[in-house]
């Protein structure tokens, strides 16, 4: 495999998850486009930048360097040296993460640090197969039903079940824009496959 592979899909549809196991299958790295979002998001309320402050935010994430590492066994970020990824899966993060995604400038700076990471390479997220990477050749996009989703990540959260699929809807409506499928994206519907499921149906496509 040499080109590109992109998948996407709103919160919880399984996509990290689904694009590890691809990329092990393939023996290629895997990108998680949404770390980067994240770390964003974390670094804002760590260092008390407002998040609707664009230019403040920019400058923050440029003075921190922070480095996606595409380590197969999970991704990491780094900010100066730290590894935040501990930090990023937190409803503190989840709140706000939105916010932050929806501003054009820090798009623009994750997408170039996406950019810099030579191919091959899985890259999942909302908008890889649309916006980031609209020439690689196999775009999938995973969907599931929300209480499904808020199942799943409910498993990985300390919050009851109820809570975290209000926090889920609530981010699927803030992420609506930049969640569109891109037009030759094949779009799989995980709610009744188990994540081997998925993933044998994304290699069988991809043999073909
Ligand atoms: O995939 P995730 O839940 O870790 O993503 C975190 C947030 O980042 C989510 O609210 C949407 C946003 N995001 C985005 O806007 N574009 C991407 N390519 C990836 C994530």
């Amino acid at each position: 495999m040499r080109g590109i592979v992109t998948i996407d899909g709103p919160s919880a549809s399984g996509k990290s998850s689904v694009a590890k196991r691809v990329a092990e299958a393939l023996g290629v790295p895997y990108l998680s486009s949404g770390l980067l979002y994240r770390a964003a998001a974390h670094l804002a309320l760590r260092s008390g930048v407002d998040p609707k402050d664009e230019e403040a935010l920019l400058r923050l994430l440029e003075a921190k360097r922070v480095r996606l590492l595409p380590e197969r066994a999970g991704n990491r970020v780094l900010a100066d040296g730290e590894d935040l990824t501990p930090f990023l899966h937190t409803l503190e993060v989840d709140r706000i993460v939105s916010e932050v995604a929806r501003l054009p400038g820090v798009r623009a700076w994750v997408n170039r640090r996406l950019k810099e990471v030579p191919p091959p390479f899985v890259a999942e997220g909302r908008d890889m197969g649309r916006v980031v990477f609209p020439e690689a050749p196999h775009k999938f996009y995973l969907t599931a039903r929300p209480e499904v989703r808020a199942q799943r990540r409910a498993r990985e959260r300390p919050e009851a079940y109820e809570e975290v699929l209000r926090q889920l809807l609530f981010r699927d409506a803030k992420d609506r824009t930049q969640s569109a499928p891109a037009p030759d994206a094949l779009v799989l519907d995980t709610s009744d496959l188990t994540l081997e499921e998925t993933v044998a149906r994304i290699l069988a496509h991809l043999k073909d």
